[in-house]
């Protein structure tokens, strides 16, 4: 982001200069896809794309946010909230959680602008949340934990927004660390930091296709997981695993209850063997077995595709384009699916080509234009 920018619109709009500025994270999922409302595993790391708002305390209890990007602007007082449809509801449902949860929050003038794409899987909505409640840190004097701060966040999001969504997006705008990604365990939070690879590359390919109805769908697949343990007699699809003997008896059965017995098995295949890769692919990473991380990562998508089918034509046309290109260890879908983004693990030395090439094979198969960003693992939310 260009703060220099953001400070300049600030003093346009309030005729006056910003004191603080604070920036959350926009967020790439390397694996573990669909796994965090199973209780599951993750490995996000945070990208170079931000959300960040140029700000000034108030004496009152008004927030008073202009948005850069929309050019709208949305005024309210914390104390008498009450959720509408705008964006201005990202902010609203984290002051609302952050009141609940017992902090005393003081009113602010901000101008928010972000270059995180939005609905690309990318978790710009994370983004916007972990940069309001790092502004409400900075201006109201409270301490940072992250951890409760993305726990706040996503509370905001499945209350307030009316979303559904795990912890990974927020956890990962929170906490993740600059050069390392994050592995996440989702039932206890524990995080462990572990390094990227060198000499390669994580690149984000933007299909420019977007997800339509996608709430429907991934609150389905939740409810799809949350039979599957039910049927499975545990707490989550975490508490199991391929080899088991629980799995291979309740799976047999599951494959002959008709359709929906067919489709719950399906799903859990998916969530059961997406937890056992991404355990895989931080042994990869710590051993620095970048051709084996690159295989988890088809392996992941082949599963996204064929059992827990969340991805799109665009995305399958995508992974394949990717997979081409020399230097290319593997690709896969990233975030909830339906559209959006494929990540692909790429060499340093041909990262240039791959760049150029991979978009020319994408516009040639499906007609569409991709955006292609090579990406840098960066810090969770932080004052500026
Ligand atoms: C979205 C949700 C996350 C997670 C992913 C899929 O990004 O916000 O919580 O479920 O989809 O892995």
């Amino acid at each position: 982001m260009n703060y220099q920018l953001l400070t300049q619109a600030f003093e346009t709009y309030f005729n006056a200069k910003p004191t603080i500025i604070v920036r959350a994270p926009g967020r790439v999922n390397l694996i573990g896809e669909h796994t965090d409302y199973n209780d599951g595993f993750v490995l996000p790391m945070a990208i170079d794309r931000e959300v960040c708002i140029a700000l000034n305390p108030r004496g009152d209890e008004t927030l008073r946010l202009f948005s850069f990007d929309l050019q709208t602007d949305a005024v309210f007082n914390l104390h008498s909230l009450r959720p509408s449809d705008g964006w201005e509801a990202y902010p609203q449902g984290v002051a609302n959680e952050l009141i609940k949860a017992g902090y005393t929050l003081k009113g602010f003038d901000g101008i928010i602008a972000g270059d995180v794409p939005r609905g690309a899987g990318l978790s710009s909505s994370a983004a916007v949340e972990l940069a309001t409640a790092k502004a409400f840190a900075a201006v109201s004097g409270f301490e940072w934990n992250a951890v409760q701060m993305a726990k706040l966040c996503q509370k905001a999001e499945n209350e307030w927004v009316g979303v559904h969504s795990g912890i990974m997006d927020q956890m990962a705008s929170a906490a993740c660390k600059a050069g390392y990604a994050m592995f996440l365990d989702c039932r206890s939070l524990e995080i462990e930091h572990v390094p990227l690879p060198s000499h390669v590359s994580v690149v984000i390919l933007d299909t420019s296709t977007r997800r339509g109805l996608v709430e429907s769908a991934y609150n389905e697949r939740q409810s799809q997981c949350a039979e599957a343990a039910k049927r499975l007699g545990v707490k989550a699809l975490r508490d199991v695993s391929l080899n088991s003997e629980k799995w291979k008896a309740a799976s047999e059965k599951m494959k002959e209850e008709g359709e929906l017995g067919k489709l719950v098995f399906k799903r859990a295949r998916h969530v059961i063997s997406e937890n056992e890769r991404a355990l895989e692919a931080v042994e990869a990473m710590k051993k620095g077995n970048v051709k084996r991380l690159g295989e988890l990562f088809n392996e992941s998508h082949e599963s996204l595709k064929n059992d827990f089918e969340v991805t799109n034509e665009a995305l399958n046309i995508m992974v394949d384009c990717a997979r081409e290109q020399a230097g290319c260890y593997g690709a896969r879908m990233t975030g909830a699916g339906f559209g959006g983004c494929a990540a692909a693990l790429v060499n340093d030395e041909n990262v240039g080509a791959f760049v150029k090439n991979v978009s020319a094979a994408y516009r040639l198969k499906s007609g569409l234009e991709a955006s292609v960003y090579v990406c840098k693992a960066s810090e969770g939310a932080s004052l500026i």
